[in-house]
């Protein structure tokens, strides 16, 4: 909770005021694109079953994560409390130890830059998909609360109760905003 606070004083919540001020400073900062051309029917096209477990195959619900359920504690825990807080490495680097691809792409998400990745994760098991914290559809707005810029784009997809995975990447990604 601590690291969470002190990611927000770091960056703030607030991407969409950043970007406002940056294109009124600097004139490189490209106009968003129209989010309708990007979006039109989307939202008919792509139903957000993937992560719900819905759709084809058994309804899918937790999750478990491998070393931990081979009992491999040592992988992660040191032998010393003192060390790192009980763990071989730091918290903002374990995870990265094993999962050096998760971070591809030229934009990289702020709490993924930071090497946070237990504000999204849990790091032995979940009642979620993907060891999550929260349920997927809930666990953006657990920090983004900001005005969105394309707000009426946003409002659009939610009334068509998308997720915001459908269309950005946790993590990173080439494309601005992480968009898939
Ligand atoms: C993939 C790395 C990893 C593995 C494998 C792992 N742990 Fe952990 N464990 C963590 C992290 C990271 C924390 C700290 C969580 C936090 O601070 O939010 C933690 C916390 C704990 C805690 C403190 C209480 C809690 O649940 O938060 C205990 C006890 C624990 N682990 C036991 C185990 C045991 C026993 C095993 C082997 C069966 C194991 N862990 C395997 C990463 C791991
Ligand atoms: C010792 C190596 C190791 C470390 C350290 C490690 N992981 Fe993993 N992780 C794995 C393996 C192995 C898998 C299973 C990959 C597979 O099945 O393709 C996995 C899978 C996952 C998954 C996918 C789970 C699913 O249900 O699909 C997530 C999310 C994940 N790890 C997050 C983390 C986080 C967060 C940390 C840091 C607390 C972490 N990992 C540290 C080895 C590791
Ligand atoms: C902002 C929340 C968030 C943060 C921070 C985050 N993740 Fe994830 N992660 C997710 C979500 C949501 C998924 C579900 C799959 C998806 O939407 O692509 C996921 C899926 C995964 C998976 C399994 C699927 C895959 O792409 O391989 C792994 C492994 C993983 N995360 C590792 C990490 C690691 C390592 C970090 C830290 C560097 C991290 N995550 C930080 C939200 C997050
Ligand atoms: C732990 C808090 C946290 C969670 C959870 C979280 N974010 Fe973020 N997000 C941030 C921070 C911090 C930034 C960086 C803000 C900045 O650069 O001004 C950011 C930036 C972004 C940006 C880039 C905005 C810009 O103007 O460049 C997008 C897009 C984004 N997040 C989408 C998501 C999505 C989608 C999810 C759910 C998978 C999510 N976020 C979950 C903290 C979070
Ligand atoms: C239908 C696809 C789609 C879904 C679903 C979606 N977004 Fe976006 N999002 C976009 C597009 C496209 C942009 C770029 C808009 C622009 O450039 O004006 C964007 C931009 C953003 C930005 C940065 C600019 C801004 O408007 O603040 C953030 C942060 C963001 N999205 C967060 C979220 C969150 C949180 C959710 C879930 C509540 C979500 N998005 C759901 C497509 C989507």
């Amino acid at each position: 909770m601590i690291l969470l606070m002190g990611l927000g004083l770091l960056y703030g919540c607030d991407p969409g005021t950043r970007h406002r001020v940056l294109s009124t400073v600097f004139d490189g900062v490209p106009a968003p694109p129209n989010p309708d051309d990007i979006c039109a029917d989307y939202g008919d096209t792509k139903k957000s079953t993937a992560l719900q477990g819905e759709g084809e195959g058994p309804a899918v619900t937790g999750s478990n994560h491998k070393p931990y359920t081979e009992k491999r504690c040592s992988d992660c825990h040191a032998q010393s409390k003192t060390e790192n807080g009980g763990l071989i490495h730091p918290r903002q680097e374990l995870c990265l130890v094993c999962h050096d691809t998760i971070i591809s792409g030229t934009f990289v998400h702020g709490p993924v830059a930071v090497g946070d990745c237990l504000a999204c994760h849990l790091p032995h098991s979940s009642s979620n998909l993907f060891l999550l914290r929260q349920q997927p559809e809930k666990i953006c707005q657990s920090c983004h609360r900001e005005e969105r810029l394309a707000a009426t784009m946003h409002q659009k997809v939610s009334d068509r109760s998308m997720a915001c995975g459908d269309c950005h990447d946790p993590h990173s990604g080439q494309a601005r905003y992480f968009l898939r």
